[in-house]
């Protein structure tokens, strides 16, 4: 089983980079399923430019980077997005970068892991509903980091409180158990 740890912020000194290298980290040691880092900034998505709606394209883009990106994102069976949380919703170029594709999405798992001054939960339950249309089966668990409480240097570093290693591993369980159990619903 594939696992893309998509990191979700594009922007320069992006919070989410330090989010995504922590989850990283924790994944390291885990047998259950391979683990990869996706960073979404390095496929420059143009927005949403292809003349044919992505449910009806069955693959077939017109542009590059979208080839490039549904290339990507067909070789995983599940996926864990670290999102931030932009004016109490889900930021934009992560929403861009899901309604670019489509059966690339069909029935796979989901985790969601989230960061902002009240952890990023507006940003998660809009996730929830989102991913629901592509029939994304999404964890009940969630791990939403403060950024308030959780960092250090006015901000500017990460620092988890420690229970939240466990929260993720929970988190994991409930999504490798769910992508294992929807495989065969996958085209
Ligand atoms: C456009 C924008 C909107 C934001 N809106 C929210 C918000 O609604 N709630 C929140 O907790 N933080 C909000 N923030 C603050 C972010 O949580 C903080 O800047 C965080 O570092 C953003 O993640 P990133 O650095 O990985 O992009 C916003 C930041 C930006 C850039």
């Amino acid at each position: 089983m594939k696992i893309a740890i998509i990191l979700g912020s594009t922007r320069p000194g992006r919070f989410g980079a330090q989010v995504a290298d922590w989850v990283m980290e924790q994944v390291a040691g885990r047998d259950d399923a391979e683990y990869v880092l996706v960073d979404l900034a390095e496929y420059d998505l143009d927005l949403l430019n292809e003349p044919t709606v992505p449910g009806a394209a069955n693959r077939q883009y017109d542009n590059p980077k979208t080839r490039r990106w549904s290339e990507t994102i067909d070789q995983y069976d599940g996926f864990v997005f670290v999102t931030p949380e932009y004016n109490h919703g889900v930021p934009a170029a992560l929403k861009n970068a899901f309604d670019v594709l489509y059966p690339e999405w069909l029935h796979k798992g989901v985790a969601l892991v989230s960061y902002g001054a009240d952890g990023g939960v507006r940003a998660v339950e809009h996730w929830r509903t989102i991913l629901a249309n592509v029939q994304m089966h999404v964890t009940r668990g969630q791990v939403s980091f403060s950024t308030m409480l959780e960092t250090e240097q006015d901000g500017a570093v990460f620092a988890p409180a420690e229970r939240r290693a466990k929260e993720l591993g929970n988190v994991l369980k409930q999504l490798t158990r769910l992508t294992e159990a929807t495989s065969s619903l996958r085209p």
